[in-house]
Parts: C-alpha cells; structure tokens; sequence
C-alpha cells in the first residue's frame, strides 16, 4: 500500500472524544515505552508525526491519525508504567478499554513487546484478555537492533513458545533501522483483502 496521505486528526481524554467513523481502526497497544509511537512513525516513514519519547508514559491520549482518508492508526498511552500514580495508571487503564469496546470497527490491535523482555504480568493480561473478548489482534516484537541476529531469532522463539503461538505469529520489527515494516505492511494489506 502506498501512503498518500497521513494526518493527525484529534486526540481523546475519555469516550467524549472517541471518533466513531466506521473505518477500520489500527491500534498500537503495548507497554509504556515499548514503541508504539516510533513504530507508527516508522510504518509511515515520518519522524515526528507521533510524539515519542526516552521517558515511559509519553501518550496519554488516544491519538488519532488518518491514513490515505481510508483507515485510521490509533496511537493509545501504555500500560504497567510504574512511576504513575495507581489512579492515574487505572484511569489510563479504562480509557483503553473503553476506547476498544466502543469502538465500531477496530481492524487489528497490534500489541507490542520489547523483543528482549519476557511477557510481563500486565502483557499476559492484555493478551489473556484479547484472546477472551476475541479483537484481532497481532503480536509485533519491537527493538530488534538491540539484539544480534541470532539473538533475536531466538528470543522470537522463546516468546512464541510462552505465549503458546508459532514464530511466524510474531513479527519481529525495528523502527530503529526500518526492519520488519515490509511485513506489517503485508499483514495491513492482507487484512483489507478479507
Ligand atoms: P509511551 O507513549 O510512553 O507509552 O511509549 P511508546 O510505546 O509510544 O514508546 P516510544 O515510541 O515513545 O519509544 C520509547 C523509546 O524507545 C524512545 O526513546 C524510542 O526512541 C525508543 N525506541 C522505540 N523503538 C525503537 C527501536 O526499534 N529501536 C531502538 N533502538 N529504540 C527504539
Ligand atoms: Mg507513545
């Protein structure tokens, strides 16, 4: 798919501010500072168009980008960032979910992880409840520049097995270097092909 177009529409506190337009929705879930904005950035080959930062707990909203006028990416806070306040976290934690109930048309929530850390508890849950509620939803491992290449092979084998998927399942990406963005990209277009 060819990117014509990629613009930044609005963000959203809580579900006052959900966009309802019912095209699909791709959503980047994830950990605090997993790198959900740079791959975004990255997907779309513009640096700053996401906000990204060093610092965990960046986005706080949910962020709303537009894609050719066709499809919207979704940029959504992190979870399981321990430095905020318990409340802030669950406020956090409820305006993900209720942006994803109420959501009409999510095409694919891409959760991620950081190619080099075990699933943590918060991953688990997400995951746990993915599967339950039945959102599409695939895994994309992030930072694979941190990694050699055998490295990464092999810890794309250790995370498959914990999550009970096949390597393939998982695509190993990097929006350091660009790697693995030809395979999102494969994986977008197939899903407007169902
Ligand atoms: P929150 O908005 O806080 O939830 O974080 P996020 O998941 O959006 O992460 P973000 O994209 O802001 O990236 C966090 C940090 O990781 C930044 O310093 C990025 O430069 C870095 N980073 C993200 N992706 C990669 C990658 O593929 N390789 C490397 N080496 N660093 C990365
Ligand atoms: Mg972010």
């Amino acid at each position: 798919m060819q990117v014509r177009s990629a613009v930044f529409v609005t963000s959203a506190a809580d579900s006052s501010g959900f966009l309802k337009r019912p095209i699909p929705h791709f959503v980047f879930a994830g950990r605090s500072n997993v790198g959900k904005s740079s791959l975004l950035n990255s997907l779309l080959n513009r640096k700053k168009l996401a906000k990204t930062s060093q610092t965990p707990g960046k986005t706080r909203l949910v962020n709303y980008f537009l894609i050719n006028d066709q499809f919207f990416f979704v940029d959504i806070p992190g979870y399981g960032y321990a430095k905020v306040s318990k409340q802030e976290q669950e406020k956090w934690g409820s305006l993900i979910e209720d942006y994803l109930t109420e959501t009409p048309f999510i095409g694919v929530i891409f959760l991620l992880l950081d190619i080099r850390h075990d699933p943590s508890v918060h991953d688990r849950q997400m995951i746990d409840w993915l599967r339950a509620t039945g959102f599409p939803f695939r895994i994309i491992l992030t930072k694979a520049d941190k990694l050699s290449r055998n490295k990464g092979l092999q810890q794309q084998r250790n995370l498959a097995k914990q999550l009970g998927m096949s390597n393939t399942d998982l695509i190993v990406t990097s929006s350091q270097n660009g790697n693995g963005m030809r395979d999102v990209w494969t994986f977008l277009n197939q899903a407007f092909e169902e």
